[in-house]
């Protein structure tokens, strides 16, 4: 199997100074923030209140991922068939990255978080690229936390997207049959430049991926909650990771 290399991987690293249980940090944990609207319903409330406190759940989530040293966190946003919903919500989903900038990008900037994207960027409405790309561009120089927002991402066409690629540059005499490898493949993901999450977290007690990172969790630790995601907290992250120390990796091996 292909691993890329990475620059800051790190295992094993301990942070006692944050929580003495927890020695082993995953690098990269990716989270489907799911349970949005349940959790307005529950509360009478209209679904987008439910993202409204979503949106702010995603700032507090950052702060613990960066105070446990986490180095990325991709959060999935919106998926390729979240189109279908109505268009008064997905009117909504759009303006949020726009909201959550104005509030918390002068914070991030402070801590040291890069934002980055991923997922079908052109498809996107121009407000959505505007404050999409002002986090990237001003962030750009952070060393600290990746967060990667998955925004119009989907597993599948993501895939759709590299055979294309992959079949032009055959069809151009760029590259042989012969040359395409795992890495090959790798290289022309929205996440070339990430290593693959270690941990995944579904909040709301759905127990699927949703056409999340398809390929990228291979072999990816999964860790389910029944929390919605506006009431997902650090106590259910902390548990998530003491869960994730827990694990025997193999990739196939023997132990
Ligand atoms: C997750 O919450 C946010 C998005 C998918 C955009 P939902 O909006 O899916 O909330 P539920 O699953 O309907 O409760
Ligand atoms: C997955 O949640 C997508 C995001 C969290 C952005 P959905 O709510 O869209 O997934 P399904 O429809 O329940 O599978
Ligand atoms: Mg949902």
């Amino acid at each position: 199997m292909a691993f890329k290399k990475w620059p800051f991987m790190n295992k094993n690293k301990t942070i006692e100074e944050k929580d003495d249980k927890i020695k082993i940090i995953p690098d990269h944990v990716a989270i489907i923030m799911d349970g949005n609207g349940r959790w307005a319903r529950q509360r009478g409330l209209p679904r987008i209140a439910g993202h409204k406190q979503g949106m702010d759940n995603v700032k507090r989530i950052v702060e613990v991922a960066n105070s446990y040293q986490i180095k990325v966190l991709t959060m999935y946003a919106f998926s390729t068939e979240n189109w279908k919903r109505p268009e008064k919500e997905v009117n909504y989903l759009m303006k949020l990255p726009n909201d959550f900038l104005n509030v918390y990008l002068p914070d991030l900037i402070e801590e040291n978080v890069r934002v980055q994207m991923i997922g079908h960027f052109e498809q996107l409405p121009s407000h959505t690229k505007k404050a999409v790309r002002r986090a990237i561009d001003q962030t750009k120089h952070n060393t600290g936390l990746i967060l990667n927002i998955a925004m119009n991402y989907g597993g599948r066409s993501e895939m759709v997207e590299v055979v294309k690629s992959i079949a032009e540059d055959i069809r151009q005499n760029q590259i042989d049959v012969d040359q395409i490898d795992e890495s090959l493949i790798n290289d022309r993901l929205f996440t070339s430049h990430l290593p693959d999450p270690d941990l995944l977290i579904r909040t709301s007690g759905e127990i699927r991926l949703s056409n999340f990172l398809l390929w990228q969790l291979a072999y990816t630790e999964f860790w389910f909650t029944e929390a919605y995601w506006p009431s997902f907290s650090e106590r259910e992250f902390r548990e998530a990771l003491l869960a994730y120390q827990q694990r025997k990796r193999r990739y196939g091996a023997l132990s």
